[in-house]
């Protein structure tokens, strides 16, 4: 979309993977969904370093909402949870210098079962507008799939007619994909910042290796798709969470910096572990997924159950990713030609990031 944002893939933090749907802020305090944990997320986000790194954006997923409308047809946020209300929220997010993320549906609910944005289009833009919502991710429950074609591009033009530069994060494919309907990924490119294209990520390897599998297996349809302003998105980063290793989480990372991915850590900054934190804050592997000529790499070959990730940079030299499949144990060693890397035979300088020792 060309709005003029996510010139380079969209950085930031959002709620969904770690903190999911939970609304019982007596028994989980410091995890529900709630202006507490956003606030505490914007302070930490400063004074760990995120932001200085590049993470910029704050995100609220599903379930910030009441289940009913107000009388005059406004979403209206959870009175107990958000006893601010967003703009206060926007405020404070917005004088530390970051932007101000919002999760809603354009079907009749949220995932979750809260009011969508399904006949009330305007008006919600209206809203967000007025809460200064600087990012939307709409989701697809509860629509067809086959109706998306047209109401993506529908909403995504009214909100681009509010005159506020929105990054417009879209579902859309992720829905079809799930149908077997082969998505229109030029129009998709040409309406939407980032979209996902696939299965939720869960805090675990399998997830996340089904997931590469799956951005590797497609690559031919959709790697050319991604670009300056509208990004492929695999999905948030787990890192820190519970069930990836030190090095499960630099996979992750590496390969989220050669696919050109949105970085959005779903974790919570309170309890991050020192290691897990040196990762998301990798400067080297950071300059990979921003680079500013914005091509999506490619798993360009699997061997012995190793898959090489490479992606070609600004600068003409090349990012490649070593990811091991095996479950095997001791190291194993394989050897990969240039040729197998589609790496032109040209003189290289090797440089390994501190990331990998
Ligand atoms: C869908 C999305 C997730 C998350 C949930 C919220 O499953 O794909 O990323 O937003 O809905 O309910």
């Amino acid at each position: 979309l060309d709005n003029g944002l996510a010139l380079t893939p969209p950085m930031g933090w959002l709620t969904w993977e770690r903190f999911r749907c939970i609304t019982d802020c007596k028994k989980y305090p410091n995890e529900c969904i709630s202006e507490n944990l956003i606030r505490r997320t914007v302070d930490l986000m400063i004074i760990e370093g995120y932001y200085e790194a590049g993470y910029e954006y704050v995100g609220i997923d599903d379930c910030w909402l009441e289940k009913a409308r107000s009388l005059d047809g406004r979403m209206v946020p959870d009175k107990e949870r958000f006893p601010s209300g967003m703009k206060a929220l926007a405020d404070y997010i917005h004088s530390k210098g970051l932007k101000f993320g919002i999760y809603e549906d354009y079907g009749n609910l949220t995932c979750a079962g809260y009011p969508g944005v399904l006949g009330h289009e305007q008006i919600d833009i209206d809203t967000f507008v007025g809460w200064d919502v600087d990012y939307l991710k709409l989701d697809g429950c509860y629509i067809e799939p086959t109706e998306m074609d047209k109401g993506y591009p529908d909403f995504g033009k009214m909100l681009n007619e509010t005159g506020r530069p929105i990054m417009y994060s879209c579902s859309w494919p992720a829905y079809q994909e799930d149908k077997k309907i082969l998505p229109d990924y030029a129009s998709i490119a040409k309406h939407c910042n980032l979209w996902r294209n696939w299965d939720d990520i869960d805090d675990s390897w399998s997830s996340l290796e089904s997931i590469m599998n799956w951005f590797g297996d497609n690559q031919e349809r959709i790697a050319h798709h991604a670009g300056p302003g509208h990004w492929n998105d695999p999905d948030m980063l787990i890192i820190g969470n519970f069930g990836l290793t030190v090095d499960q989480s630099k996979v992750q990372m590496a390969v989220w910096a050669v696919l050109a991915a949105p970085l959005l850590i779903s974790a919570d900054l309170a309890t991050m572990k020192p290691e897990f934190k040196q990762i998301l804050l990798n400067r080297d592997i950071i300059a990979v997924n921003q680079d500013s000529l914005g091509k999506q790499g490619l798993r360009v070959i699997t061997k012995k159950k190793i898959a090489v990730w490479s992606r070609e940079l600004a600068d003409g030299s090349h990012a490649v990713a070593f990811v091991s499949h095996r479950a095997d144990g001791a190291p194993h060693a394989t050897r990969f030609t240039l040729d197998e890397m589609k790496l032109p035979s040209v003189q290289y300088e090797v440089v390994v990031s501190s990331f990998y020792k």
